[in-house]
């Protein structure tokens, strides 16, 4: 009985290959052109430390970055905001830019306390120029009246991507990773006090987050950059797009904005306090 164990008659990667599932999962080297992904937000509720003073955010990027994106990082860090725009209108750093008809990088107040991101320009924004101007940039205005915001007042607008992707397709991850040093710059000039991510993109670009939109609402999430702006808080929900195509949500976007509404109120009243005990002849120390 038993004998020698019979070859089987194909290995496994040329059964995997019959199958049209070769090649194998491969560990691509990061091209110069593709960056890594936005600098993470993080869990800030009861199921992660809050983050020390001072903290560094944590990149989600793996440990060696190519030289070239590392410079095109540095260089954006330092941008002001012409410069910014400048920047992503000649961008080449994915192959978005072959489809655009102009760069969106954002609109809005600069010194707005509310950052709205969204996930990419559409048809009518990529003509235009400024985000959320179709339809579903019809109901974000409706959305912000509901809150007794407007566009431009207090509130700035930007995409997770700033080129349109085409067919409005959702933008790929290295597509978001790419675009990432402008929305990390953009955060660091505006310095808000609250930023409400509308959409899976848009969650996976700032926090690193790729679970299910359901998971992450109503979550806390803290954005933090060692360049400027700590702990602030970050809001999830759904995208309009996605709430005009599925009205029953609504309802829990509403609860969505009325959080955001509540947590701006207490930063508010936290940086005020905060005023008030430095004292009116509170100032830099020479
Ligand atoms: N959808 C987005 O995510 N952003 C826009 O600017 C327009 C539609």
């Amino acid at each position: 009985m038993g004998g020698e164990p019979r070859r089987p008659l194909l290995t496994r990667l040329q059964l995997l290959r019959e199958m049209g599932l070769s090649p194998l999962w491969r560990l691509r080297r990061q091209s110069a052109d593709v960056a890594q992904p936005l600098v993470g937000g993080r869990a800030a509720g009861p199921e992660a430390a809050p983050p020390s003073s001072g903290e560094a955010v944590v990149a989600a990027a793996p440990a060696a970055v190519p030289v070239a994106v590392g410079e095109r990082n540095a260089e954006i860090a330092g941008m002001g905001w012409e410069e910014l725009r400048q920047s992503a209108a000649t961008c080449r750093a994915c192959n978005l830019c072959q489809g655009r008809r102009q760069a969106v990088l954002g609109v809005g107040d600069l010194k707005a306390d509310w950052l709205f991101i969204g996930e990419g320009p559409g048809a009518e924004e990529d003509a235009r120029g400024e985000p959320f101007v179709g339809p579903a940039g019809k109901l974000l205005d409706a959305m912000l009246a509901a809150i007794d915001l407007q566009r431009g007042r207090d509130v700035y607008i930007a995409n997770a991507v700033k080129c349109r992707p085409p067919g409005n397709r959702t933008p790929e991850p290295s597509e978001i990773a790419a675009c990432a040093p402008f929305l990390r710059r953009q955060i660091v000039l505006l310095q808000p006090r609250l930023i409400v991510l509308l959409g899976r993109a848009a969650a996976h670009a700032v926090l690193g987050e790729v679970g299910s939109l359901a998971n992450m609402r109503g979550r806390s999430f803290a954005y933090n950059s060692p360049t400027g702006g700590e702990n602030i808080p970050v809001v999830v929900s759904y995208h309009p797009a996605y709430l005009l195509r599925t009205l029953h949500d609504k309802a829990r976007a509403w609860e969505d904005l009325c959080r955001a509404r509540a947590l701006m109120r207490a930063a508010k009243a936290t940086a005020a306090g905060l005023e008030r005990a430095a004292g009116p002849d509170a100032g830099p120390t020479p």
